[in-house]
Formats: C-alpha cells, structure tokens, sequence
C-alpha cells in the first residue's frame, strides 16, 4: 500500500508545513488530508483560525484564548477532526462572543480524557444572566454542523448559555459535561446546556448538566432525541418557549432515560401568548424527578418576553405529546402538575404511568385534553 505510506510521510510533515506555507501543489494537497496540527498557548488560537483549512486533525493543547477573541473553527474542511486537551481558557471581556464556535461537515470535535473548556463564568456572573447587567458570552456555537459529532467535552462554568445547536442536521452530541456547579451560589444565570433550533436529527446521549437554566430547550426543529441526561440545578427539560421566532415549528422530539435533580422544573413545554407556530409529536419516557421547586410537570400556553402570564392563547397548539413512566417528587411548596391550554389547542395526548408527588394539586389547570390529568 505505497499510498498509504506516502500519506502517513506526509503526515508526519504536515504541522511544520502549515507555518512554511506551502505552494498550492498536487503533492500539498494531499498534506492538507493527511496533516495534524497542534496549536497551544496564547498564540494557539490565532494560529489555529489561520490554519484551519491547512489540518485534517486540528488539535488544541491548553490554548490560551485571548478575551474578544472566538475560537473561530467554522467551515472547517469536510471531515476535520477537532481535538482538545489540556485546559483551554478565555480571557475576560464583556462582548457578544461566542467563546468557540464551529461549523462544517463531517467534523468530529472531541476532548481527551481529563480536557476541560473553562469559561472561569464568575468573572461574568451578576445574577441577571442575559437579561442584564455585564454583558455576556455564549459558550460553544454549533451551527451548521451537518453530519457531525461533538463528544465527550467538558465544560466548566459558563458565562451564560452554553450549546446552542442551530442549523444542524444529523449531528450527534454525546458524553457532554456541563458543570456550571459553583454558579449556583455566585450568580449564574440563563445557564442553558443545550438550546436547539431550526435543527434536523439532533441527538444529545448521555449528558451530565449542572446549571441554572434549562437543561434542554428546543425552540424549533425535528427529530431530536436526548437520552440518558442527568441534569442538576436549573429549570428541567424544555420545548420552548416556541413562537415568535423566524421557525416556529417543533416536531418528533424524544427525552428519554433522564434524572432531573434538584431543579425548578422537570417536564416542560411553554409557547407563546399571541405568537404561531406548531408543537408536534413530543414524547417523555422513563423520566425520573427528584427536588423539584415549581413544577414536576408544566405545560403552558401563556408566555410572553420569556414569563408566564396566565393569558392563553391556541396559536401554537400542542399536539401528539405522550408522557410515559415520568415518575417522582416535588418539593412539599411546589406544584405536581400543572397544564394550562387554550381551548382546543391541546390534542391528541397519551400520559401512561405518570406519577409526580411530594407537593400540591393545581387548582389552576385549564382544557386538560382527555389521556393527561392534573
Ligand atoms: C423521529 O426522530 C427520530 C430521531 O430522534 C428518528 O429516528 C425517527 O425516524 C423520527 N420519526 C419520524 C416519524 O420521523
Ligand atoms: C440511561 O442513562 C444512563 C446515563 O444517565 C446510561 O448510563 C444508561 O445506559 C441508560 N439506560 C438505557 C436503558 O439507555
């Protein structure tokens, strides 16, 4: 196999001849498959934006990067390897960010054991997360990731959000870490793990979140599954708020196998007062709920600028949602559950084994459709 061993050679090679700039030749572009390039220290991400088309493995090893400075790897060659080890950190500043960002197709993007991202959020953190106060960073921009792979990455201690996944499609996201723990009692805020939208086949396995926000929320897309999460801290697992936005259309949207500890919410769906849009084919299975402050499950038709309102409207009906085993307890001041539709604008349900204890029955429910009960 002599091409093989001419590519391996080349290989070899290739992170030297990224800072030699070589001529556009046959024989550099078959570097440019085969190379892997290595970029660290406070140089390493000014060096990585400029060389990343140059690398087939691009990996960051304990990559300094500079405040007002995105990690930029977007449109990375088809099928580029991205790998971080080490500890990458971020200097301070107050800018819209993001801290990273990535798009491209067949990437992979990956951390080796012990990697952490850490976003030091304290120095952000005001309590008023993005409504206010310093201005702050997303974490990690995944759009336009088209048959890709984000796996085992830890993240320490956001700014505020940390995933958004948007324009993707069929990307898996597997093995995450958020751990935004220390915010809790030092003002973090809208610490999202995961927000998705306008998004094909989305598939988040296994995450372990502590934050204080939602620890998925889906505002549009399809056929997004997230299994096996443990999610600690924030404000549950949510669809919504849906409508109001450019898509606002959520369809096929599977959560299954997760624990919700300690949070304000577990199940949630919230859309729109006045606002479009189609919440559609939703299921929750094998959902377990311990700690939960406000509601074990809450399903609201009456948002408006990111609260409840207690005014309905049926713009965006909810429609297909099945609750299957979603079993736990609720703090003894919270709510059990709590469904607040418009007329006619819930339908089709299916709730079997569903069993939420520990706090109080709402007094409050309206147009509970036939197979959920409050
Ligand atoms: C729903 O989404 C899952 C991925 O989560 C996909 O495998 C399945 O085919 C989709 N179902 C339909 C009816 O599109
Ligand atoms: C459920 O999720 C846990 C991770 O929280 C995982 O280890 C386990 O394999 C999952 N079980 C099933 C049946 O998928």
């Amino acid at each position: 196999m002599v091409p093989s061993i001419q590519l391996g050679l080349i290989g070899l090679l290739g992170a030297a001849a990224v800072h030699a700039a070589p001529a556009p030749t046959a024989a550099s572009a078959l570097e440019q498959r085969s190379s892997t390039c290595t970029f660290s220290g406070s140089n390493g991400a000014a060096s990585a934006i400029k060389s990343k088309t140059s690398c087939s493995t691009i990996v960051l090893s304990s990559v300094a990067v500079p405040a007002g400075t995105t990690l930029d790897l977007t449109g990375l060659n088809k099928g580029t390897t991205v790998i971080f080890e080490g500890e990458t950190t971020f200097g301070y500043k107050e800018w819209s960010g993001p801290l990273v960002s990535v798009s491209g197709t067949d990437i992979t993007v990956k951390g080796t054991s012990g990697a952490i991202l850490n976003g030091d959020g304290a120095r952000w953190w005001d309590g008023k997360g993005s409504n206010g106060g310093k201005t702050k960073l997303k974490f990690f921009s995944a759009h336009k990731m088209i048959n890709s792979k984000i796996q085992d990455i830890y993240i320490k201690n956001s700014p505020v959000q940390v995933f958004s996944i948007n324009d993707a499609n069929d990307l898996t996201v597997s093995g995450i870490t958020v751990n935004d723990a220390d915010g809790d009692s030092n003002g973090g805020h809208n610490t999202d793990a995961f927000d998705v939208g306008s998004s094909t086949g989305v598939y988040i396995i296994n995450p372990a979140v502590h934050n204080q926000d939602d620890c998925l929320a889906v505002n549009s897309g399809t056929d997004i599954s997230f299994t096996g999460a443990t999610c600690i801290g924030g404000h549950g697992i949510s669809i919504g708020s849906v409508g109001g936005r450019s898509d606002n259309a959520v369809e096929n949207v599977t959560v299954e196998n997760c624990s919700i500890q300690n949070s304000q919410n577990g199940v949630r769906i919230k859309t729109v007062y006045g606002a479009t849009g189609s919440v559609k084919d939703i299921t929750y299975k094998d959902i377990h709920l311990s700690g939960i402050s406000n509601y074990g499950v809450v399903i609201e038709q009456d948002y408006k600028n990111g609260s409840p309102t207690g005014t309905l409207t049926s713009g965006v009906p909810i429609t297909g949602l099945t609750l299957s085993n979603v079993q736990g307890t609720v703090d003894s001041s919270a709510t059990d559950i709590y469904v607040l539709c418009a007329s006619g604008a819930c339908e089709d349900w299916t709730w079997s084994g569903v069993s939420v204890k520990g706090g109080k029955t709402s007094s409050k429910c309206k147009n509970v459709p036939s197979g959920a009960s409050c």
